[in-house]
């Protein structure tokens, strides 16, 4: 019998060798054998049809399918869906305090107050908020009289939720207001000296006249004896301006230079009008929202240790939106903020940071060690058997998902440990693609719910996600998983 290598056969067929090992592998291609190393094809087999996939792409629909009986799953098109809009964000960038900063991961507060009201009856309720972001569940939920505690692991984020979260003196404003005015004038002395922080671009993240200027307020804000609300809140106005002067945008999972000259700020003039209007904004917000009254506790760690802090039975709602398993880093995407706001000062810090977040991202992650368990009954079981075999990205996208699910039972454990009887347990979350298996979140985090013991009231539907083309074409069969919802817990 003749046979041919991979390479040989990779140029016949049009597929790379990689995927014709995997082929063999998986005993898809009758009499390949292995010498060593190398995988040995007859000559006289022809290329398998793509059987496995639509074969597969068939199952994996069912076991959706299968994954979503029995549970009041509402979608888009359906009278019953109410949450639909109210999740818009970017409608809340331009409200009060909501407006401090850009935060585009966030939720909005009318979400909030929505699933407050249809769970929870009663007043002075305390509510938690275990992935707290911007600061959003707590804004809504003291807005209407509630309590707020959160969770933060990112010093950046956690800051920013701090200033927002927190009431400031009419006194503590016309400070801020008048600090801010000097600090801008007096930055333009070129006498002043200041540092970079150590991160590798640092250099390279101003324009040439931006930098001194810039830079130099935020050695002001720093040198000034003044209380520490007031220099957190210009920190906070320093920070907000920060992405837009630089010559950087985040984009997708990081930061990219920017291209266009017009979105690019190169003169003192641009930056000070920036930053003019984040502060006459804060200002603003104080000083005419004095009836907005706070009641926040927040805490720096990660919400895998809440059961540290919180009482078992002691919470009236949950509400949250985890990072989703789709690899995106928010200590990278925040790189400018963590760094030129002396959040992090070295590498070491940034890993630590990454290790103790969620793992929704590939940094840091070793492909070979998960101390995550999954059971064989869990359909995530079979999407990660799925997985093998597919051509993926990234080898560590396995060991990443086993990782986020895990701790993510987690979360729903703890939640349902500090609940009251009753309480709701609200979490807005995506579903993901990888190698076109769909990780449907929602279904995989209702299971686990069921099992701990909650009550799965509804899965809301409110939006579908748009993939890469070539995601698309793997999934399109079955495109209604690929979707964000609102999971609605009770306890
Ligand atoms: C989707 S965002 C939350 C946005 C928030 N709902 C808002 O409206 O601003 C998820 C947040 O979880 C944080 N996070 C990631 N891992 C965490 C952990 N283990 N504990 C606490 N927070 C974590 C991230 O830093 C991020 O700010």
């Amino acid at each position: 019998m003749v046979y041919e290598s991979t390479d040989e056969v990779s140029k016949k067929w049009g597929i790379s060798p990689r995927r014709i090992a995997t082929l063999c592998q998986n005993n898809r291609i009758n009499g390949a054998r292995k010498i060593g190393k190398t995988w040995l094809i007859p000559n006289y087999i022809e290329k398998p049809l793509d059987g496995r996939k639509s074969k597969n792409n068939m199952n994996l629909h069912d076991l959706y399918k299968k994954m979503e009986e029995g549970y009041n799953v509402i979608y888009p098109s359906q009278d019953g869906a109410t949450y639909t809009s109210p999740l818009n964000y970017s409608d809340d960038l331009s409200k009060t305090r909501q407006r401090w900063y850009r935060y585009k991961e966030g939720y909005s507060i009318e979400l909030v107050k929505k699933i407050i009201s249809d769970y929870c009856e009663g007043d002075n309720l305390q509510i938690l908020d275990p992935f707290l972001g911007s600061g959003s569940t707590i804004i809504g939920a003291n807005s209407i009289g509630h309590r707020g505690i959160g969770f933060e692991v990112n010093p950046f984020s956690n800051f920013l939720s701090e200033c927002k979260l927190k009431n400031y003196t009419i006194e503590e404003a016309e400070l801020f207001n008048s600090t801010y005015k000097e600090i801008i004038e007096e930055s333009k002395d070129s006498s002043l000296d200041y540092s970079l922080p150590d991160l590798s671009i640092s250099n390279k993240v101003f324009d040439i006249e931006v930098e001194p200027f810039f830079m130099k307020i935020n050695f002001l804000i720093k040198e000034r004896n003044i209380p520490q609300n007031v220099k957190n809140l210009l920190k906070l106005g320093w920070l907000s301006a920060l992405e837009i002067v630089s010559l950087y945008r985040k984009a997708g999972n990081g930061l990219k230079k920017r291209k266009s000259p017009k979105s690019t700020v190169t003169t003192i003039l641009e930056t000070e009008v920036v930053l003019r209007k984040n502060y006459e904004d804060i200002y603003s917000d104080i000083v005419n929202n004095t009836e907005l009254k706070f009641d926040a506790k927040i805490i720096n760690d990660s919400s895998l240790n809440m059961s540290s802090y919180i009482n078992d039975n002691s919470i009236d709602a949950i509400i949250f939106s985890p990072p989703y398993a789709n690899c995106f880093d928010y200590t990278e995407i925040y790189k400018l903020e963590l760094w030129f706001g002396d959040f992090v000062k070295a590498y070491s810090d940034l890993k630590v940071l990454r290790s103790s977040s969620l793992h929704s991202h590939l940094n840091g992650i070793s492909q070979l060690t998960t101390n995550a368990i999954i059971e064989k009954n869990d359909p995530l079981f079979l999407l990660l058997e799925e997985l093998k075999g597919r051509e993926l990205w990234d080898k560590k996208i396995p060991v990443m998902l086993a990782l986020y699910f895990f701790e993510m039972k987690e979360i729903i454990k703890k939640s349902y440990d500090a609940l009251k009887t009753n309480g709701v347990c609200a979490i807005v979350v995506g579903n993901s693609a990888y190698g076109g298996v769909i990780f449907p979140t929602d279904l995989l985090l209702a299971k686990y719910a069921e099992n701990i013991g909650f009550k799965v009231d509804r899965i809301e539907v409110d939006r579908y996600i748009i993939t890469s083309s070539q995601q698309y074409e793997k999934t399109k069969k079955s495109k209604q998983y690929l979707r964000e919802s609102i999971l609605c817990l009770v306890k």
